[in-house]
């Protein structure tokens, strides 16, 4: 004979007292593992909190006991870095400017490191390509137009000292009179020399000839001696070439009057005092393996 399976009773448990439709909510306990569980989590939480940085305070948060920091961490990080660069960055401040290129490990860090500060620092006004923003006067760095020269040397002092600005003693510096402003010129003459500007730089164009005419000589007279008698600028002066289509400021016929009516007087900081020698020197040799380096 089979046994007759035994039908276990529910166990009795506790009801909550909620009936509906016959239907009762019983009270059972959390199964065990679940409650142990819970407070294996916040013995864990204790734990954390005494020895690692938990707790919000006013200046900063509780430290901790096992003293983790990951601001420490960075920080020695970087020095790791910085150590394992040091050689070569001293290799890089005894260089000669004309020589970096020449050795194939300088010239890799420098060109790295170089881009590196382009990217943090000088984006803002060159933009992400360094081709500039024509018409905002903020000159494109891969042609071989140069306003203060594409040496080496030049692009170097023209980003350790800077232009025009008031910070450095030493920065790169001229100032074109505002000719309409200051009364130099009148409508008609600075009409006939921006003809005259005109007709250096578009030279395919038709031009009215009796304003060029007169535009050349109020030129030869108050522009020559900065742009040069045939317009080609004078880098001494960071005077730009007006007989060619590169434009700090824009080549049509408003944006050259407006140039000549009141200068235009663009600055640049230096940095000298915001990057290291070995910075200034790779951002240079980036600079001027970016494009037209002379
Ligand atoms: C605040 C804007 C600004 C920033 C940032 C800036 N520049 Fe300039 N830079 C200028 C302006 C404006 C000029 C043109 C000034 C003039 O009219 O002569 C210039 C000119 C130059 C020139 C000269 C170009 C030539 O044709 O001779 C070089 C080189 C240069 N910048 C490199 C840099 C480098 C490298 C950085 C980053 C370390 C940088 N600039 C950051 C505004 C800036
Ligand atoms: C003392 C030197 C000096 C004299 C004189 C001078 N300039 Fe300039 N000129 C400059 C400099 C420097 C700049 C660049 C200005 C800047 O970046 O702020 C400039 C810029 C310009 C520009 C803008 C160029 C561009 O690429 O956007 C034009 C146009 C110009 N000059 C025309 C003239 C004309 C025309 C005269 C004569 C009536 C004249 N300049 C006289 C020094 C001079």
């Amino acid at each position: 004979m089979c046994a007759k399976p035994v039908k276990k009773e529910p166990r009795q448990v506790e009801t909550t007292g909620h009936v509906w439709d016959g239907i009762e909510e019983l009270n059972n306990p959390m199964p065990r593992w679940w409650v142990w569980t819970f407070y294996a989590t916040i013995v864990w939480g204790i734990g954390y909190s005494v020895a690692y940085p938990a707790w919000p305070l006013i200046t900063g948060a509780t430290p901790g006991l096992l003293g983790a920091s990951t601001r420490a961490d960075v920080a020695v990080e970087i020095a790791r870095v910085d150590a394992a660069n040091a050689e070569i960055k001293a290799k890089l401040v005894a260089a000669d400017l004309n020589g970096i290129g020449a050795d194939p490990d300088l010239a890799a860090y420098a060109e790295r490191a170089g881009a590196a500060v382009f990217r943090t620092n000088c984006t803002t006004c060159h933009g992400s390509g360094a081709a500039g923003f024509e018409g905002k006067g903020y000159p494109n760095l891969l042609d071989d137009d140069w306003l203060w020269g594409g040496t080496m040397e030049d692009i170097y002092l023209t980003i350790a000292h800077g232009i025009r600005n008031t910070t450095d003693a030493d920065a790169r510096y001229s100032q074109m009179p505002s000719f309409g402003a200051d009364e130099l010129l009148d409508e008609t003459q600075i009409a006939q020399v921006t003809e005259y500007v005109l007709s250096m730089s578009q030279p395919e164009e038709e031009h009215d000839a009796a304003l060029v005419a007169e535009g050349a000589v109020i030129f030869a007279e108050n522009c020559a001696a900065c742009h040069m008698e045939d317009g080609s600028g004078d880098k001494t002066q960071g005077a730009p070439a007006l007989n060619d289509r590169i434009w700090l400021y824009g080549g049509s016929r408003e944006a050259i009057t407006a140039s000549i009516n009141v200068a235009r007087f663009g600055v640049m900081p230096n940095w000298n005092v915001r990057l290291s020698e070995d910075e200034l020197r790779a951002v240079a040799f980036y600079v001027h393996g970016s494009g037209g380096g002379e």
